[in-house]
């Protein structure tokens, strides 16, 4: 896509001023903020009613500017170099005399820290002084934003400006691996937990409820469209859209498919996107067809699981 220079520029006027914008990145939009400001993240987590205990990402350019907020170990450099830049955040320890914001760690010794690829994020990134802390770019608990627009319809006017970068490519936050107590998947999302474990030699698997370090922000309400959504539908009800991961031969007007082909990278994409255009077509319930727990299909299975929670 074709980088708007001056939009970059006007993001950058904002964010040194202690502001908060929407940027993009190619897992979701995020809510970004100079990391390094007390000020600036404090309106991160009052904008999105976000719980001020729950710690936020720091988005940085490359390891240059990561090497003065924390420590590296043999496994972070070895996922680094496979995957970043990408959508991948690692929970590192924080050095002592980090600049970060108490905001952003709530005062904790570890920081979650990520490098977007997205080419408008990588170059606002460049041009800053300091590194962007910046959660998904919705209020707390609900559906993740995956365009300018979506960020708009979840802030409105409270936010001075959103950076266009189009529609997120992978559609799904990062995959967190945890460095600190051994190496651990902290949430399934944009990195395939199989090459991870190709690449550190592992057999690492994703147990929600037992590690070590825990995850304040994987409430058991998360992501979701604010109406209830059955899972493992075969036919819907009443009243409801109905969610399908493959294309069938008849369908209705409340049909919603995430793929074409029973594709699990497509259908991740598609998710938040879908769930977020039910819910303004004013539908009041959602069924979602059985999705296969492999691959991508397990990260979608963790968000409609989390979603349906109301
Ligand atoms: O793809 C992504 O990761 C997006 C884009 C914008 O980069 N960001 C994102 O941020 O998903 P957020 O805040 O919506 O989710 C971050 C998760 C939360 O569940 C939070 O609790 C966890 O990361 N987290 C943050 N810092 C942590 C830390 N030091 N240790 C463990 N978990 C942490
Ligand atoms: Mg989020």
């Amino acid at each position: 896509m074709k980088i708007n220079l001056s939009n970059i520029k006007k993001s950058k006027f904002y964010l040194d001023k202690n502001e908060c914008i929407g940027i993009p990145t190619e897992t979701v939009y995020g809510l970004a903020a100079n990391a390094y400001s007390q000020k600036a993240t404090s309106k991160i987590f009052r904008l999105k009613k976000r719980p001020k205990k729950n710690p936020l990402i720091v988005h940085y350019y490359d390891l240059k500017m990561l090497k003065n907020d924390c420590e590296f170990n043999n496994d972070f450099l070895k996922l680094y170099k496979k995957f970043s830049p990408g959508p991948i955040t690692f929970v590192l320890k924080l050095k002592k005399n980090s600049k970060i914001s108490k905001n952003v760690t709530n005062k904790k010794k570890t920081l979650a820290v990520r490098f977007p690829k997205h080419p408008v994020s990588r170059k606002l990134l460049k041009l800053l002084k300091y590194p962007l802390a910046a959660p998904s770019a919705n209020i707390s608990t609900k559906i993740s934003p995956v365009s300018s627009k979506d960020v708009k319809d979840e802030f409105g006017k409270k936010i001075k400006f959103v950076l266009d970068g189009g529609s997120s490519k992978i559609g799904l936050e990062s995959t967190i691996v945890g460095l600190i107590n051994g190496t651990q998947i902290l949430r399934l999302g944009g990195i395939e937990i199989k090459k991870i474990n190709k690449v550190l030699k592992t057999n690492l698997k994703y147990k929600p409820k037992n590690k070590t370090l825990n995850v304040p922000g994987q409430f058991k309400t998360h992501y979701s469209p604010g109406i209830p959504i059955r899972m493992n539908a075969n036919t819907p009800r009443p009243g409801e859209a109905f969610i399908l991961i493959k294309k069938r031969k008849s369908s209705d007007r409340n049909f919603y498919y995430l793929s074409k082909k029973n594709n699990l990278k497509e259908a991740a994409k598609n998710l938040y996107k879908t769930l977020r255009m039910i819910k303004n077509k004013k539908f009041k319930k959602i069924a979602i067809e059985k999705i296969p727990n492999i691959g991508f299909g397990e990260a979608i299975n963790d968000r409609i699981s989390r979603a349906s929670k109301v």
